[in-house]
């Protein structure tokens, strides 16, 4: 059985098909994963998926390209939102500088009061980190951010900066990137990763891994992610799933 940790199936990519990507995803093994509500609309969606599927779990929170959108009354909503048993972090909240889609002062500002948040509610962070890795994680030091536990998704940084995200507590997970001919620097990074601190994801609809690179990505890929580590971390399929299986019941505070 597999663990999708991340993925967006609420997208408008998913409407013609989203109950069969559903079920293609359990026929390959992926029970479970994590939809990410990281906007108000998605947040929305997010609930009404984990109220209808077994295996859905979700995330509430702000993504950095919104955070211009942020306000005293939806930080407020996300707080209620995140009070839903099955709403497991809060995330995805960050930082991204490759596109800057809301104003970085805006960023760093939404990002600390999201913070702040997931401390007062004692939840785990999903952390999304584009060409941003030292000031994300000074500011997590700044705030405090790391107590609950939580995941740079979709890694992007070096083997050194991984080291540091897993001494202060974290998990680190990687996406269909890491099967791409071209992707040795993040291959270094997660052949450096503890066995016991990795995770695997779609980020779906995006990012689909080897051989559907190009196409739309769903749940039930994140199966060929798991086994291009387990080949490059010298495991067996088999044990690659149960040991991200389990990573991600422990950061998201799941029964395994
Ligand atoms: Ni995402």
């Amino acid at each position: 059985m597999w663990f999708d940790s991340h993925a967006h199936i609420d997208d408008t990519d998913f409407d013609g098909d989203r109950e069969e990507a559903i079920k293609r995803a359990a026929a390959a093994g992926v029970t479970r994963f994590v939809n990410i509500g990281c906007s108000r609309e998605a947040a929305l969606n997010t609930l009404e998926l984990v109220e209808k599927y077994d295996g859905i779990y979700g995330t509430v929170g702000l993504h950095p390209h919104d955070a211009k959108d942020m306000t005293d009354e939806l930080l407020a909503e996300i707080k209620g939102w995140a009070a839903h048993p099955k709403i497991v972090a809060i995330g995805e909240i960050g930082l991204d500088f490759h596109y800057d889609f809301s104003p970085r002062d805006v960023q760093r500002q939404v990002f600390r009061r999201q913070i702040r948040l997931a401390k007062e509610l004692g939840m785990p962070i999903t952390i999304h980190d584009r060409e941003a890795h030292r000031e994300s994680f000074d500011i997590l030091t700044e705030e405090g951010g790391w107590e609950n536990g939580g995941i740079f998704h979709c890694y992007s940084g070096s083997a050194e900066m991984a080291a540091e995200i897993v001494k202060k507590g974290f998990h680190i997970s990687f996406s269909g990137v890491v099967t791409f001919k071209n992707a040795d620097k993040l291959r270094r990074a997660a052949a450096a990763v503890p066995l016991d601190r990795l995770l695997i994801e779609t980020d779906c609809p995006y990012l689909s891994p080897l051989p559907y690179r190009g196409k739309r990505n769903e749940p039930a890929y994140v199966v060929e992610t798991g086994k291009a580590l387990a080949e490059l971390r010298g495991v067996t399929v088999e044990e690659m799933a149960r040991l991200t299986w389990e990573n991600a019941c422990r950061v998201y505070r799941l029964p395994l």
